[in-house]
């Protein structure tokens, strides 16, 4: 079965390693980052935006990762990535979700306690995990947009309240990363994230996964980050595989054939992020 994520988390935090959450979209995305975590013996998160869950329908998405985690020895999450709407909150638990992102991070402070403390409510009552986001993270994710000049880092001081007030299990605190691929290198500000830790001990969440440099990750991660959303460059490797298969055989309308080495990709990359976050072997 599914499992939640709260404990998995806690002790990726505890032992310094990090959890890879991979957004997926299809059937054979799923597939491919489940393979990769059974190939890298690793515990699993699997996360899918607002906008999959429209596309796919919650029921059919939490079935087949069900179905992953029933025919598979790993641990494996299914979470709800930044979710602005606490009805769609309700709709992913009540279809098997495992863990949830309430993403109140475009209202002031207190609002984001309130929505965050209300999610806590009916989540902790199915044993569900819930992830909250302070400051706000930059760049593009699905339907959320946030430019530059608005992003903005979260305060070591808000964090602290935040935890306290909220009881969150898991916090996302920007701390200089941003959804997409970088235009030049990323501004991660690793003293922020050292503060924070320092005074909350709920594991911590790094968005905007995708390009970010190999070292910068492993030290985030050795600073007390948790877990790693990876998304764009799982789309990319998914989406180039597939317009090279067609640049080769422009007449292939087999949708299994053209996938495979889409799949593949996803695969191999999904395992290269495993390795740099350190949970090769922690399932
Ligand atoms: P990237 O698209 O930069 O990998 O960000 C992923 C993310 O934070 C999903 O919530
Ligand atoms: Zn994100
Ligand atoms: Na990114």
């Amino acid at each position: 079965p599914l499992i939640s994520s709260t404990e998995m988390l806690q002790t990726a935090r505890r032992d310094q390693y990090a959890i890879a959450a991979f957004n997926v979209h299809t059937l054979e995305m799923l597939q491919a980052v489940v393979e990769a975590a059974v190939e890298t013996e690793s515990p699993l998160i699997i996360q899918t935006t607002v906008g999959t869950v429209n596309h796919l329908g919650p029921d059919y998405i939490a079935h087949a990762a069900k179905t992953a985690a029933d025919l598979t020895d790993i641990p494996i999450v299914l979470h709800l990535d930044h979710c602005t709407d606490f009805s769609t909150i309700i709709r992913c638990i009540r279809a098997g979700y495992t863990s949830v992102m309430i993403d109140a991070s475009m209202y002031p402070f207190e609002e984001n306690v309130n929505l965050t403390r209300k999610v806590m409510e009916v989540a902790q009552a199915s044993g569900v995990n819930v992830e909250a986001e302070l400051g706000k993270v930059g760049g593009v994710e699905d339907d959320i947009v946030v430019e530059e000049q608005h992003a903005s880092l979260a305060d070591p001081e808000d964090c602290v309240q935040f935890v306290e007030r909220t009881g969150v299990t898991t916090l996302a605190p920007a701390i200089g990363t941003a959804h997409g691929i970088y235009k030049g290198q990323p501004n991660i500000d690793f003293e922020r994230i050292e503060t924070i830790a320092d005074r909350v001990s709920v594991p911590l969440v790094l968005h905007g996964g995708s390009g970010i440099p190999a070292e910068q990750i492993h030290r985030a991660v050795a600073l007390g980050m948790s877990k790693v959303n990876i998304a764009t460059e799982l789309r990319i490797a998914f989406s180039e595989a597939i317009k090279d298969v067609f640049v080769i055989h422009p007449e292939e309308n087999d949708p299994r054939k053209y996938m495979a080495p889409a799949k593949e990709a996803v695969k191999r990359l999904a395992m290269e992020k495993i390795r740099l976050c350190g949970s090769t072997g922690k399932a």
